[in-house]
């Protein structure tokens, strides 16, 4: 049987991993500044996260959301204080995607409306809803177009009270950093304008922190550098370092009722150990600290380099703004210097997303590859 040929890939087969170093089946070895596309948080076969989910593997691995699963509750209760999240409630999926579509299907549950709006360059995920508030023509089908959805200009302040006071409209979701877009934000003014909007209209205001939660922005969601107070905030990526987990924060003004929300996999136990791993590494080694601390030192670092025309990003969710496109330094920085680095939807911008347990010998380890391969 054929692999359904969805991935362009290169031609990489990594076998093993520790921190920020992946080695491949001929023993090369690389750095990982793409973490698997933003997902690495603690650094790959993290030895606390290892041992965490092999005891609990032995223990018991899965069972369905029929009976009381106490790790559930250890995870909303570390959660609520790692996070600053107090005032929400936890649902647990298993993927980026699904989170989104929980939180939209949510956000019309409780508004009784069905009209999203959502941001250009946006990318949300590939399920229906998701994929529909996703500003990719090309990754929807007819069968997702049938969405309500209108895409905006972030700091179109405008447009965004014309549509929302139209009063169809249930959600507006964003990424406070864009990860696949390419790294843009709001501006403070715009997002706070949104976030009394979506209250004077009653609107849902979804943070899609999927990316750039857990840490990577240096704060644990990037929403909070903005100190606005989403109605749901949907996770993923680095919350499982690697397992496949997603999970929505739900403000406690949003009452759930049986049925509502459900899922097979959801929250199973091994889910919720690798989480709770993740967050217990996170807390230990600092490394929300160590996301923040960085970013000034690659901000220096790139500013002696003529090449980059911009640093986009926060924390450890980097990228640099070329005048050309950079799939081909992307390969060169791959095959002859051994560097993993993202791409994005703007063809000119290298993304940086490495484990938040990076260091600076190693970020400057990435600079001296990179000034070598644009010369
Ligand atoms: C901001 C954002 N939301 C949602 C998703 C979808 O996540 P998943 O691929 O786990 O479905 C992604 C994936 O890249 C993302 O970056």
């Amino acid at each position: 049987m054929k692999i359904f040929d969805v991935y362009p890939l290169y031609k990489v087969t990594p076998v093993s991993a520790r921190g920020i170093t992946i080695t491949d089946d001929q023993g090369i070895e690389y750095l990982d500044f793409y973490g698997g596309h933003a997902v690495i948080s603690i650094g790959h076969s993290h030895p606390t996260y290892v041992k965490r989910l092999k005891s609990q593997l032995d223990k018991m691995g899965f069972y369905s959301n029929s009976v009381a699963n106490p790790l559930q509750a250890s995870l909303a209760a570390k959660l609520t204080k790692m996070a600053q999240c107090e005032q929400y409630q936890l649902f647990l999926c298993n993927s980026g995607a699904e989170a989104n579509e929980n939180a939209l299907k949510l956000a019309s549950f409780h508004t009784g409306k069905s009209r999203v709006i959502a941001f250009h360059n946006s990318f949300h995920g590939r399920t229906s809803a998701a994929v529909a508030v996703t500003d990719n023509p090309k990754i929807n089908a007819p069968l997702n177009s049938q969405h309500q959805v209108t895409f905006l200009d972030f700091d179109d302040q405008e447009s965004l009270k014309t549509e929302l006071s139209k009063g169809d409209v249930c959600a507006v979701i964003l990424e406070a950093i864009q990860g696949v877009g390419g790294l843009d934000q709001p501006s403070p003014s715009f997002y706070h304008f949104l976030a009394d909007c979506c209250k004077k209209y009653n609107v849902m205001l979804i943070a899609d922190e999927v990316q750039s939660g857990f840490g990577r922005s240096g704060k644990f969601f990037a929403f909070q550098h903005y100190k606005v107070e989403p109605d749901i905030i949907s996770m993923a990526k680095g919350m499982g370092n690697g397992f496949p987990v997603g999970g929505i924060l739900i403000h406690e003004k949003i009452k759930a009722s049986f049925g509502i929300l459900g899922t097979t996999f959801g929250g199973n136990h091994l889910a919720c150990t690798a989480v709770l791993a993740v967050l217990e590494v996170m807390e230990s080694e600092n490394l929300i600290a160590n996301a923040a601390a960085l970013e000034s030192y690659f901000r220096e670092e790139a500013a002696r380099i003529s090449q980059v025309k911009r640093v986009k990003g926060r924390g450890l969710m980097l990228g640099l703004e070329f005048d050309f496109k950079v799939a081909s330094l992307r390969e060169k920085l791959i095959y002859d210097y051994h560097i993993f680095t993202g791409g994005a939807k703007d063809k000119f911008v290298l993304r940086i997303l490495p484990s938040l347990g990076v260091t600076q010998d190693e970020l400057y380890k990435f600079f001296v590859a990179l000034k070598a391969a644009l010369s």
